[in-house]
């Protein structure tokens, strides 16, 4: 196990902190200087400032204002407060856009929008390019070097796209560069279906609603060219300010998930770093779990993408402005939750925002300060105490996580199996499917990676990808190395399908998995909520555990192909046929679920047959009760764990029989430790 050094060797501690925006006040010194003060008393140490500052900072083309924002650095430095520089190119000021209307976005509908809200421009305009070189080497001419200075933070959750002449241009280079030959896009694309084919390049455009949305290969080249284009725009803005200061460390916050491939992305930036909103209190029984569960996968995402600590950027101190029903955080949740994404490897708790704004969209956003402008409330109590904790959790920065287990959740598939038109158009649920298989495991106490199917496959002892829609056939064949190797390989229904241009496999579903599986998918249909049917356990095969879990969504129905069978179908005229399938090939073992089972304790009793069958750690060596799991951070030595409560209940947990030291009283802890709603234990031990 590593220890990864400190984003910053300026702060080798847990960062905490928020974004703040000083120029929304300065007509209001006396805030100004106010913050001050109140963010010591809250312990934070980094503030994220410049985001959205474009015009306080060049209110005129060419004319730049520095003071402010020398005084507000120069004033952290003094008062021992760090900063991550933002570049201000997630908003533009009103002169670009009256000047340059190039600069603004063009809608799918082929309408150049007004200027207006943020993330509103091209990332192809040379003119948004040449203006944002402008902005970003004057910040860092004056303040690469400035000692308040620990990263920069490029922009604002990149995301969007735009649909002007100069993307479409970029668009056809992109595909030149990729397929060469029209002819190849013609074939990767299958445009002879209703006479698409183009015999020109300029005959090719982006999808529009009043054009083309039915040729599934040029929707999904178009959603990877945003994506490579997006990041392209991000690599334009680092190029720029890394020449002032090599060593200083680069960002860009991420949220827009469904746009960027962060996998791509995250190959650019120096550091990952993200942006938490769950929908806390959101149900009616209470049970944040499966909230939980979805949070949690986020950030191991987030790890996985550089295998190191991450950075929480944003996260809410209170409620949001933009959910249709906005909950307070219920005492405890705000320690619980931002240590969630500690205990999944971030290495800072930050916020949006540190004072609330006085007007505009925001203005009811949850901040560290409200309206009342003073540290007596009960968000600033909550907020300090987590300062507190964090400062004191000094030694967990640059722990790693042990893994040997990866989730796949891949953009090219969840772009691809979304798309296409088949038999569930009421609602694919891929990310839903994948979270399923993961609450499998983050009920268990067990670690995951969150990893992409074209990622290194053989460090870990179980890889599950779930509805792996699309796969080329040489991942196919990796992932048969994979399991003759000694890997074990869990797959589901509608797997196997199509290849990267969104081509069907030929020859037999799931294609390139079809020999690793042992299995041959020969039809699929979708099923109705009013369907019934279900999957059931067969006592001698599948390690003692008998059941029925009802089957939904999806039915796929296959033949074995050197496979066994575990499980079977109940009714219809497909009762007896094979639901859940294991085959052994080589050295290891490959599993196939027919049908997608909605209860939540099937995978969890699923992986832990497996899990057990493996050799994987849990975290703690007992059963959690259902909403609560146990994360780890080590460097191999010392273990920090993290066990948290997101049941709607006071849930006991029995310890094994190893030495825990309760990190927050410093007292040794045995049998067992009772965890209230919301409620967090950090327990230390030494790694055997
Ligand atoms: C995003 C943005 C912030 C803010 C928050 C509100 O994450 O980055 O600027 O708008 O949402 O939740
Ligand atoms: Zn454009």
């Amino acid at each position: 196990m590593a220890k990864f050094p400190p984003i910053s060797s300026k702060l080798p501690v847990m960062l905490h902190g928020a974004d703040y925006n000083p120029e929304q006040w300065s007509h209001y010194p006396e805030i100004i200087k106010e913050d001050i003060r109140l963010m010591k008393l809250a312990s934070c140490n980094v503030m994220s400032v410049g985001i959205f500052s474009w015009v306080k900072l060049e209110p005129e083309e060419g004319l730049f204002t520095f003071d402010w924002m020398d005084k507000q650095l120069d004033s952290f430095a003094d008062n021992g407060i760090s900063v991550f520089l933002a570049t201000p190119s997630g908003a533009r000021p009103a002169w670009m856009s009256a000047k340059y209307p190039e600069v603004l976005r063009v809608g799918s509908n082929r309408v150049r929008n007004l200027h207006g809200f943020r993330h509103n421009h091209c990332y192809s305009s040379p003119v948004y390019r040449e203006k944002v070189a402008i902005i970003n080497s004057e910040l860092a001419r004056r303040y690469a070097n400035h000692p308040a200075l620990i990263g920069w933070h490029i922009s604002n959750e990149f995301g969007g796209e735009c649909h002007c002449d100069y993307c479409q241009q970029n668009f056809r280079d992109w595909l030149r560069n990729k397929y060469g030959t029209l002819e190849a896009i013609n074939h990767a694309w299958w445009t002879t279906f209703w006479s698409h084919t183009y015999t020109s390049w300029e005959q090719i455009e982006s999808p529009s609603a009043h054009g083309e949305t039915q040729v599934h290969g040029l929707n999904l080249d178009w959603r990877r060219f945003v994506s490579d284009m997006t990041i392209e725009f991000c690599k334009h803005e680092i190029d720029i300010l890394r020449p002032y200061h090599p060593q200083m460390p680069i960002t860009t916050n991420m949220h827009m998930i469904d746009s960027i491939d962060y996998r791509k992305l995250a190959k650019e930036l120096d550091f990952i770093s993200w942006d938490a909103y769950p929908e806390w209190h959101y149900t009616e029984d209470g049970d944040d779990s499966r909230l939980a569960a979805w949070s949690a996968m986020h950030y191991d995402m987030m790890r996985s993408l550089k295998n190191k600590p991450f950075i929480l950027m944003e996260s809410t101190p209170s409620l949001t402005n933009w959910q249709s029903v906005s909950k307070m955080k219920r005492p405890g949740m705000h320690k619980l939750s931002s240590l969630q994404a500690v205990a999944h490897g971030a290495d800072s708790v930050q916020y949006f925002q540190w004072r609330k704004s006085r007007g505009s969209s925001e203005k009811f956003h949850g901040a560290v300060i409200d309206h009342s402008g003073h540290e007596h409330t009960r968000v600033f109590r909550d907020v300090a105490e987590v300062g507190e904790l964090l400062a004191e959790l000094v030694d967990v920065v640059g722990l790693d996580t042990p893994v040997e287990v990866a989730i796949v959740l891949d953009w090219d598939n969840r772009w691809a199996v979304k798309d296409a038109q088949g038999i569930r158009n009421s609602g694919i649920h891929y990310e839903e499917t994948v979270l399923q298989h993961y609450g499998g495991f983050w009920e268990l106490g067990i670690p995951v990676d969150v990893i992409g199917i074209e990622d290194e496959l053989s460090k870990y002892k179980l890889i599950v990808a779930p509805m792996l829609y699309l796969i080329s056939e040489n991942d196919g064949k990796r992932v048969q190395q994979f399991v003759e190797e000694g890997g074990s390989f869990v797959t589901t229904y509608w797997s196997g399908i199509v290849n990267e241009t969104d081509l069907c496999h030929l020859g037999g579903f799931p294609g390139p998995l079809r020999s690793t599986l042992g299995i041959w998918s020969e039809e699929a249909e979708g099923l109705h909520e009013r369907d019934r049917n279900s999957i059931v356990l067969r006592p001698e095969s599948a390690w003692n555990w008998t059941g029925e879990y009802d089957a939904h969504e999806i039915a796929d129905l296959i033949h074995l192909e050197g496979a066994e069978a575990l499980a079977e179908y109940s009714s219809d005229f497909y009762a007896e046929r094979p639901a859940l399938t294991r085959h052994t090939l080589g050295k290891g073992k490959s599993y196939y679920l027919a049908t997608r089972i909605k209860d939540s304790d099937f995978y969890t009793k699923l992986y832990a047959a497996i899990a057990h069958e493996l050799g994987i750690n849990r975290v703690l060596d007992v059963m959690l009760p259902q909403g609560v799991t146990a994360q780890i951070r080590t460097d191999g030595e010392s273990e920090f764990l993290f066990v948290q409560n997101f049941s709607p209940a006071v849930q006991t947990i029995r310890l094994d029989n190893r030495h825990y030291i309760d990190f927050m009283t410093g007292e040794r802890v045995m049998g067992s430790i009772e965890l209230p709603i919301n409620g967090l234990f950090i327990l230390k031990r030494k790694a055997e």
